[in-house]
């Protein structure tokens, strides 16, 4: 099968898009036929070595998927030959990834596509969004009529934080880096979009919750508390998942006295029953038109290189210039 992988850790000139053999489904894994996969951040850092991870060479790049089942492992009973399915999830802990033709995926980690959601939505929609949803439904518990600020609404993570707290019936602040892309956030239903290189943000967030904001998600690599703390609400709660060398101040008293409580966490260690349900509520939300994934661009296989340069300058080097997934069909 054609695949893109790498054979030793180092950039994005490492991956070689080449045969590997076709992998075969053992115990409960199945072998899916992908028609699209999606790059995430964290792809980059692995590729790059940038984050200990147990990796076997050579290595398929890649954690979120959609496709169609095309084997089935002997102990898999509930998912059959021709079931379209998505997931996420892979190219780590030891797993191969996706940027292939063919993937051999445990059943725990897919979920059913409905049908009338292309692969290309489905597979944009996969580390982000139960990102999101366990950072805001399991950790956070936002509730309907809460105000959450999101820091970052413009990109992969914030727009599904965006569009889930709307889901749950929150009122939605967030930022983004241009007028365009403050505008973008609107359409995903965000209630104010600050634009963060143009505006007083912490300002900004006082005068429009004057009471705190219940849920602060911090999607920047480099969070800054004593900006954020101020600005959270009494028992408000704060979500953590970017930035592993990140040392920032922290202002301790103001956060306890308030009764307030932080969250950390990373998706690919939560439990298959726990990314399964909130890919249920993904499925349901996407159905209903409560949840579109941003597609920036779609490349072929082939292009898996510049994909990863483009995510890394976007993400690492804040170049601004993506405005939503990058998606890759094999
Ligand atoms: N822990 C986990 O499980 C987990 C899961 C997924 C991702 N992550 C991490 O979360 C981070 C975000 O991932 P992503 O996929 O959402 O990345 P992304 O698509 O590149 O989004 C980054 C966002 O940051 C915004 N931004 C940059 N500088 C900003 C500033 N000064 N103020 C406010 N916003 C700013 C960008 O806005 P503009 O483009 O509008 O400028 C963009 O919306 C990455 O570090 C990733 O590794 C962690």
């Amino acid at each position: 099968m054609k695949a893109a992988y790498i054979k030793s850790t180092g950039p994005p000139e490492n991956i070689t898009v080449g045969d590997l053999p076709t992998p075969q489904p053992t115990g409960s894994q199945v072998l899916v036929s992908v028609r699209a996969a999606a790059l995430n951040p964290v792809d980059t850092y692995i590729r790059a070595g940038a984050i200990p991870m147990n990796i076997p060479l050579p290595f398929v790049v890649g954690c979120d998927l959609a496709g169609t089942v095309e084997q089935v492992g002997r102990e898999e009973k509930h998912l059959k030959v021709g079931d379209r399915v998505w997931g996420s999830n892979q190219g780590l802990l030891g797993r191969q990834g996706t940027f292939a033709e063919y993937a051999a995926v445990d059943a725990c980690w897919l979920y059913p596509t409905p049908a009338q959601i292309s692969d290309e939505t489905a597979a944009a929609c996969a580390l982000v969004g139960i990102t999101a949803h366990l950072g805001l439904v399991r950790d956070a518990k936002l509730k309907s009529g809460e105000t959450l600020f999101v820091n970052g609404g413009s990109g992969g993570v914030g727009s599904m934080v965006v569009q889930i707290a709307k889901a749950v019936g929150a009122q939605v602040i967030t930022t983004a880096g241009s007028k365009e892309k403050a505008a973008l956030c609107r359409e995903l239903g965000a209630d104010h979009a600050i634009e963060y290189k143009a505006e007083d943000v912490a300002a900004r967030v006082q005068e429009i919750a004057p009471n705190g904001v219940d849920v602060w998600w911090e999607t920047l690599r480099e969070p800054n508390f004593e900006v954020a703390v101020p600005l959270l609400a009494p028992r408000g709660r704060f979500v953590l998942m970017a930035g592993r060398d990140a040392r920032p101040a922290f202002p301790v008293g103001p956060f306890y006295v308030k009764g307030c409580q932080l969250y950390g966490f990373a998706m690919f260690n939560a439990t298959p029953e726990e990314q399964r349900a909130a890919a249920d509520d993904i499925n349901r939300w996407l159905v209903a038109g409560k949840l579109k994934p941003r597609i920036d661009r779609v490349l072929p296989l082939e292009e898996a290189a510049a994909a990863h340069r483009l995510q890394e300058e976007s993400t690492v080097g804040k170049s601004g210039l993506l405005a939503g997934k990058i998606l890759i069909h094999p």
